[in-house]
């Protein structure tokens, strides 16, 4: 029998992925290569949503694509490709905002808040959990491994699937979300009760796979904490204690049971000099792999290339049956 589809995406809308995005995304993404038959896809169709740059947008997917590469992502063992090389996506998406209420696209809550931070609001923001909808069932996904502010979207991709396929009859695999708990969401270093973004209001609540090592242990050291002294997890009353326990324990492969008796009757600063250490020495190899694979354009374009190429393979078939369906 065949192995799992699996499908996720990232918005190449920053310089450097956080390390929200790797351990909410990115780190399930490596491990899954293996184990089942994944598309990992750099969004750039979602990019041009808000407001941006060509020159600026062509660059960061291909550092996007340079830094799932130095993460781990092996061509031969996955699909990597870029989204706006595989027209299929946008041709999908169409045909889904048609089967798609006003009412329901109305209640997706990234929109509200994304939409609060642009000048400008486009049709295209508001229509993104289509397009994403589009990106996963276009490849007859079953599992998409994201962090949990996907949850709402991937509802979204599994009602219309569910949909269209009592509508028209069998055209979609119905996919299933696959989240990781502990990391689930990473919280911003300065703002322990929201998500780590790079949207961030402080300049040092976002650690950026990229960053120099010492910028990762200012941002570390400065992290908030609380009052207290003693580091144990408590979401509640420690918020930033607590997400920094799941850094660590995720970074360094242990529990956060086994970190609070580590550190029972010491400070938050050896807590966070060590955990300072193990992010530095975790990403600093990302960076420097990133720059290599950055230096070989030749190299990086036939690899994105033969990704879109086998995507497109998939992708032309689902919209074979779904144009059939609906009566093109
Ligand atoms: P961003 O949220 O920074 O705009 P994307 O929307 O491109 O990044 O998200 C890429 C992946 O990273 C998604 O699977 C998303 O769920 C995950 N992700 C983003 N931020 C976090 C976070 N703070 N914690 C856990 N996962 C996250
Ligand atoms: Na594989």
């Amino acid at each position: 029998d065949r192995k799992p589809r699996v499908f996720s995406g990232i918005q190449p809308t920053s310089d450097s992925f956080h390390l929200g995005n790797y351990l909410g995304a990115l780190r399930q993404w490596v491990a899954m290569q293996d184990s089942t038959d994944a598309l990992y896809c750099v969004v750039d169709l979602h990019a041009i949503t808000v407001d941006h740059d060509p020159k600026v947008l062509h660059e960061r997917s291909r550092v996007s694509a340079a830094q799932l590469l130095a993460l781990g992502l092996d061509p031969e063992r996955c699909t990597l490709f870029v989204q706006s090389q595989v027209p299929e996506h946008a041709m999908l998406a169409w045909i889904l905002g048609s089967e798609t209420g006003m009412g329901e696209a109305s209640r997706m809550t990234q929109y509200k808040d994304k939409s609060a931070k642009q000048e400008r609001t486009t049709v295209g923001l508001f229509t993104y959990p289509i397009l994403m909808a589009a990106d996963i069932l276009l490849y007859q996904t079953d599992q998409v491994p994201v962090g949990e502010d996907q949850r709402q979207h991937l509802e979204l991709s599994r009602d219309l699937a569910g949909r269209f396929n009592t509508t028209y009859g069998r055209t979609f695999v119905v996919p299933e979300p696959y989240i990781v708990k502990e990391t689930a969401t990473i919280k911003d270093l300065s703002e322990p009760e929201k998500k780590m973004s790079k949207s961030s209001a402080s300049p040092r609540g976002c650690l950026y796979l990229l960053d120099e090592p010492n910028q990762m242990r200012k941002k570390i050291k400065s992290a908030v904490t609380d009052s207290g002294g003693d580091v144990r997890y408590d979401t509640e009353a420690k918020a930033g204690v607590s997400n920094l326990l799941n850094i660590y324990a995720a970074l360094a492969d242990t529990t956060v049971e086994k970190l609070e008796g580590e550190y029972a009757g010491k400070g938050y600063g050896d807590f966070k000099g060590d955990l300072a250490d193990v992010v530095a020495e975790t990403l600093a190899p990302i960076a420097a792999r990133t720059k290599e694979f950055l230096a070989d354009k030749a190299e990086l374009d036939r690899v994105l290339t033969a990704g879109a190429e086998k995507a497109r393979g998939l992708a032309v078939r689902t919209i074979a049956k779904a144009y059939k369906k609906v009566g093109f």
